[in-house]
């Protein structure tokens, strides 16, 4: 199945239930797939094409020096312009295939095949590439939409539970930001979330990001729970997983709503966040550590100001420049509540 995506917009969305080859490139293509999925990949029948490399990848390997060996292979194999890339994997993969894809000659064309929760409700999409620095998360990396997306349900079988519940963050934030409580309540007491919530966030994510691709103004508001959450990740040394870290930021996020008298979110309904949340409490690092990263993330442009994107229950977010040190009040607050409950 299609979805009609605003006109103009250059990337093709398949949402699929079983994994079909008529969606791969006609002809010349290379393959870049992550080793966990091979053997699905493989017991569908899927297409390996001459030049496919399967890859193990984590946080700790989104990084440059990853990607160098994959573009000198495909330049001794003799790739050229008209060759299309498929990034068959989660969000790691695709950000990183995604990346080389726009570097490789000055860009091909790639297609996104996201096989994790988190890469088929988000990351698949956007255009948005890139490998982390010593400095911080995806500092390195450009803009470069796939020109398709297929997301099969039938990779996310296998996906580990921690990842899933992972996943489901991103999700919880595109429902904060649709201002729907209701559909944050489901995604928060649901086990696996439906394809139907997975189609809604990539339609929300390509209407917002058609509207502001490179990011001046509504696309900000993706960044719920990022700017905490990228600082979290980063300082924990990536003992907690992005999505992870963006689900600890929304809640901050939330927090700070109240704090700053934006809007009350219903009591029942935080501390329903903060008990799915209680079990990263351990691996939450100090606000010592995390704000050297705030103060080097890309959404910084003061040190005296973090950018931040503040839910309003019932309505779209907002935008609000608030200081260090509003926010390690909210630090101190999110792990008070997440060690009581
Ligand atoms: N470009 C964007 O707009 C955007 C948006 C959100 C997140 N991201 C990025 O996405 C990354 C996180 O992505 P992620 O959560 O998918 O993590 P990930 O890519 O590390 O994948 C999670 C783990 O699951 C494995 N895996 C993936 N699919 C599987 C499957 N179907 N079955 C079994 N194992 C599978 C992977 O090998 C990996 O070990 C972060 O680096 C983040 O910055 C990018």
């Amino acid at each position: 199945m299609y979805l009609d995506l605003p006109g103009g917009f250059a990337t093709q969305v398949a949402v699929l239930e079983k994994l079909l080859p008529e969606y791969l490139p006609a002809s010349n293509w290379l393959l870049l797939g992550e080793q966990a999925v091979r053997s699905i990949w493989q017991s569908c029948s899927m297409p390996e094409p001459p030049i496919s490399n399967w890859v193990n990848t984590s946080e700790e390997t989104k990084r440059m020096e990853t990607i160098l060996p994959w573009l000198e292979g495909w330049a001794a194999r003799g790739v050229h312009r008209k060759y299309t890339l498929v990034a068959l994997g989660g969000g790691v993969l695709t950000d990183m295939g995604g990346l080389a894809a726009s570097l490789y000659m000055r860009g091909i064309a790639w297609h996104s095949w996201p096989t994790s929760l988190l890469a088929q409700a988000d990351a698949g999409i956007g255009g948005k590439t890139a490998v982390n620095l010593d400095s911080g998360k995806n500092l390195a990396g450009a803009f470069h939409h796939p020109a398709r997306m297929v997301i099969a349900s039938d990779f996310l079988y296998s996906l580990p539970l921690r990842h899933r519940e992972s996943g489901k963050w991103e999700l919880i934030k595109m429902s904060l930001i649709d201002g729907d409580l209701d559909w944050a309540r489901s995604l928060l007491h649901c086990k696996t979330p439906d394809v139907s919530d997975i189609k809604r966030a990539v339609q929300m994510k390509a209407d917002i990001v058609h509207r502001d691709f490179k990011e001046n103004g509504e696309r900000r508001l993706l960044n719920l729970g990022h700017t905490l959450g990228h600082a979290l990740e980063s300082a924990s040394g990536f003992a907690l997983l992005h999505g992870e870290a963006v689900g600890l930021g929304a809640l901050a996020a939330c927090l700070l709503s109240e704090s700053l008298d934006a809007a009350v979110f219903p009591p029942d309904f935080i501390k329903k966040m903060a008990e799915r949340l209680a079990p990263l409490a351990p691996r939450v690092p100090s606000w010592e550590l995390c704000l050297p990263f705030l103060r080097r993330d890309k959404k910084t442009e003061s040190e005296n100001e973090l950018r931040f994107i503040i839910p309003i229950p019932g309505a779209r977010p907002v935008q609000q420049k608030i200081s260090p040190e509003v926010l390690e009040t909210i630090h101190a607050k999110l792990l008070l509540m997440l060690n009581i409950h």
